[in-house]
C-alpha cells in the first residue's frame, strides 16, 4: 500500500506511522526525520535545511523532492511506503504523482490528521523538540494552512483523501485510520 500522511505540526503523523509501518509492513519514510539526520551529520542537505526549520518555514521543493526521490527508489518500498510529512506543498504532490506514473505506482490513499490548534500547541511545547518554541510553532502552523492544506485539497479531487478526527487518544486515532483504509 502507498500512503500519504499529512496533518499540522503536532497532529499525531510520526506517532501513527509508528503503528502502521508495523501494521502495513511498508516503511515509515518522514521528510522531518530525514532532515533531523542530515543536519546531524552536517551534510550539505543539512546546513541548508536547518535555518528553514529553525524559523518554521519548509526547505524548497528543489531540495525535498531530491531527497525523498532518492528514497523511493530503494528496493524496500516496492511493496508501498508510508510516507509522513511529504507532500507538503502541491508541487511536491505533483512530482510524486510524476514519480508514480513513472514507476506505474499510483497512491492508494491519503489521510490528513485533523487536529485543533489548542490541542497542537500545548502537545509540542510538551515534547519539546527543538523547533517546538512557541514562535517557531506559530510559523509552522501557518505554513501549514498556507502551503499544505491546499495539498489535501489537491488529494480530495482525486478522490483519494480519508480526513481523520485526531483529537483524542493515540488508540482511538489507530482504529479510526485502519477504518478508513478501505475504499
Ligand atoms: P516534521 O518533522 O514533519 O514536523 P511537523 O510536520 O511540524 O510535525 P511534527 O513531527 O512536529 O508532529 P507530528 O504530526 O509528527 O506529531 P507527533 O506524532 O510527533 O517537519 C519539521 C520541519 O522539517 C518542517 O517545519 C520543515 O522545515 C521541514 N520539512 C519536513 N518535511 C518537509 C517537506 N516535505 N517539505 C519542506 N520542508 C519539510 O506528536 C507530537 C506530540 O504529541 C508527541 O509528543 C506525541 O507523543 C504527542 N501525541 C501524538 N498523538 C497524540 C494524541 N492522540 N494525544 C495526545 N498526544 C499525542
Ligand atoms: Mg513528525
Amino acid at each position: 500500500m502507498r500512503l500519504v500522511f499529512i496533518g499540522p505540526p503536532g497532529a499525531g503523523k510520526g506517532t501513527q506511522c509508528v503503528r502502521l509501518t508495523e501494521f502495513l509492513g511498508v516503511p515509515h519514510l518522514s521528510t522531518g526525520d530525514m532532515l533531523r539526520d542530515a543536519v546531524q551529520a552536517k551534510t550539505k542537505v543539512g546546513r541548508l535545511a536547518k535555518k528553514y526549520m529553525g524559523r518554521g518555514q519548509l526547505v524548497p521543493d528543489p531540495v525535498i523532492i531530491d531527497l525523498i526521490g532518492e528514497r523511493l527508489g530503494r528496493d524496500d518500498c516496492a511493496a508501498g511506503y508510508l510516507l509522513d510529512g511529504f507532500p507538503r506543498t502541491v508541487g511536491q504532490a505533483e512530482s510524486l504523482d510524476e514519480y508514480g506514473r513513472g514507476a506505474k505506482q499510483p497512491l492508494d490513499f491519503a489521510l490528513e490528521l485533523q487536529v485543533d490548534e489548542e490541542n497542537l500547541v500545548s502537545r509540542l511545547l510538551e515534547r519539546g523538540r527543538e523547533d517546538d518554541k512557541e514562535k517557531v510553532i506559530r510559523r509552522r502552523l501557518i505554513a501549514y494552512r498556507k502551503q499544505t492544506e491546499p495539498v489535501a485539497e489537491y488529494y480530495q479531487q482525486q478522490d483519494i483523501l480519508k480526513r481523520i478526527d485526531g483529537n483524542t487518544t493515540p488508540e482511538t486515532v489507530f482504529e479510526r485510520i485502519k477504518a478508513a483504509l478501505v475504499r
